[in-house]
């Protein structure tokens, strides 16, 4: 419908549902256009409320822009390059273990896979190696339960009590307990590594407070749910499509022989030597952006051009609608890597052709550990195995506020005779 749209009305072009206005801008200038404008015009908060329950009282969308910029701003030192070297090396070692669980041949549901892999790897780059330790003795449980919070029923009831509600704030409650149970230990022991836990728990606001326990629980929280289950459903969706993309498929594997030789060992420098990998990764982003719409209410009228949106109106942007523009990418139902190959390099001829991060001041924190992370799990899964889906290529499950395919989504995997590009 929002395709249609874009064809019969152009780049903005309104709507009602129910009782509700909308507004959606597509294309690169409209895009510029949204990602400019002030929050006091176009607001985050008073559409992500319902994520308050989850992230906490005082953090995030519960606190004033100025102070979720600072809260956020945080972290922007523990996402370093230093510290981007130490997570290349977490993401190789767990991705190499998930591939050694494996076994030679089987089956499995891929997104619930994939799924299980990030939880790992987020909870030991972005968290601290404490929690990792705990993924399998209630930490996963929990997060599930929380996950379970984001519904429709929570998108405009958050506080009823449903059932969902209820486990919901339960699991809350426990990450809160785990979390701060870390960090007295911590504490205690005068020493923590240097991960975003830590980072939190040595910052300081500008008026030289420190964050509450609460306070750093919630912002950890906002970034795991930030980047977790949406770097998880793009990097089945990457998958997905390479399963159907063969001859690219060699070309990833000539590529990793390249890079890594013989007895290879995965670093930061060596992913930023897989262009093949990487402009994979990015048309799964194009085709298969994990966040459809991006949504903001406008406060005051927003004009542009010769338009006026009026205030009350839900305005927003659509990756899944403007990354598929033919005006933008060549033939834009086809999975072609090579669109951002020189010469044509599609994604550079405007900053905001690609929105599968955002853009603006809120524009994605976390797109390099994405990138990076999506790089090592499919360079590790296709040295080691051949797969195949079991059944059609998966449709869109538009029901979930990350857009995932619909499940379950099985996928057969067998493991391949040619000797491993890894030590
Ligand atoms: C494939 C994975 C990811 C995708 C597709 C993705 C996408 C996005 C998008 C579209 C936004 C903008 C939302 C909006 O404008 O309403 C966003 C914001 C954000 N992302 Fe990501 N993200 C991913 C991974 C990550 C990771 C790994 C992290 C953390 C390390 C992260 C942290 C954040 C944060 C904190 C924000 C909020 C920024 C703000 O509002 O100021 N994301 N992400």
């Amino acid at each position: 419908m929002l395709s249609r749209g874009w064809r019969e009305h152009g780049d903005l072009y309104r709507f009602r549902i129910g009782p509700r206005d909308f507004a959606l801008f597509t294309g690169p200038e409209a895009h510029d256009f949204y990602f400019r404008a002030p929050e006091e015009q176009l607001n985050a908060k008073a559409v992500y409320r319902f994520t308050v329950p989850i992230f906490g009282r005082g953090v995030a969308y519960d606190t004033s822009p100025e102070i979720m910029s600072e809260q956020l701003g945080f972290l922007f030192p523990a996402l370093r390059e230093a510290n981007m070297r130490r997570f290349a090396l977490i993401m190789f070692d767990e991705a190499r273990r998930f591939a050694d669980d494996l076994g030679d041949e089987g089956e499995i549901d891929l997104p619930e896979a994939l799924n299980e892999l990030t939880v790992k790897i987020a909870s030991r780059s972005l968290i601290g190696q404490e929690v990792r330790d705990r993924v399998d003795t209630g930490f996963a449980e929990a997060y599930r339960d929380l996950q379970k919070g984001i519904n429709v029923l929570g998108f405009f009831l958050p506080r009823l009590p449903t059932a969902s509600h209820r486990s919901r704030d339960r699991a809350r409650r426990k990450v809160a307990d785990l979390f701060t149970g870390i960090m007295a230990e911590r504490r205690k022991s005068g020493t923590g590594p240097d991960d975003f836990m830590q980072t939190l728990m040595n910052a300081r606001y500008k008026d030289g407070r420190a964050l509450s326990d609460d306070e750093i629980t919630g912002i950890l929280l906002t970034v795991l749910f930030a980047g977790q289950h949406t770097s998880a459903v793009l990097a089945t969706w990457t998958g997905l499509e390479l399963l159907r993309a063969p001859a690219y498929v060699e070309r990833i594997r000539d590529e990793a022989r390249e890079v890594y030789g013989k007895a290879g060992s995965m670093s930061f420098d060596s992913l930023q030597h897989q262009p093949a990998m990487e402009n994979a990764v990015r048309e799964g982003e194009r085709l298969h952006p994990p966040l459809i719409l991006l949504v903001r209410k406008v406060l005051e009228p927003l004009r542009y051009r010769d338009r006026v949106v009026p205030a009350g109106t839900m305005a927003m942007v659509s990756p899944a609608v403007s990354h598929r523009l033919p005006n933008i990418f060549a033939d834009p139902e086809r999975f072609f890597p090579d669109r951002f190959a020189p010469p044509a390099c599609e994604d550079k001829q405007h900053h905001y052709a690609l929105i599968g991060f955002g853009g603006g001041k809120h524009a994605c924190m976390g797109k390099n550990f994405a990138y990076m992370q999506l790089k090592a799990i499919w360079t590790v899964l296709l040295d080691r195995f051949d797969f195949s889906l079991s059944s059609g290529f998966p449709r869109p499950n538009y029901g979930s506020w990350v857009t995932g395919p619909e499940t379950p989504c099985l996928v057969r995997y067998r493991r391949r005779s040619e000797p491993s590009v890894f030590r």
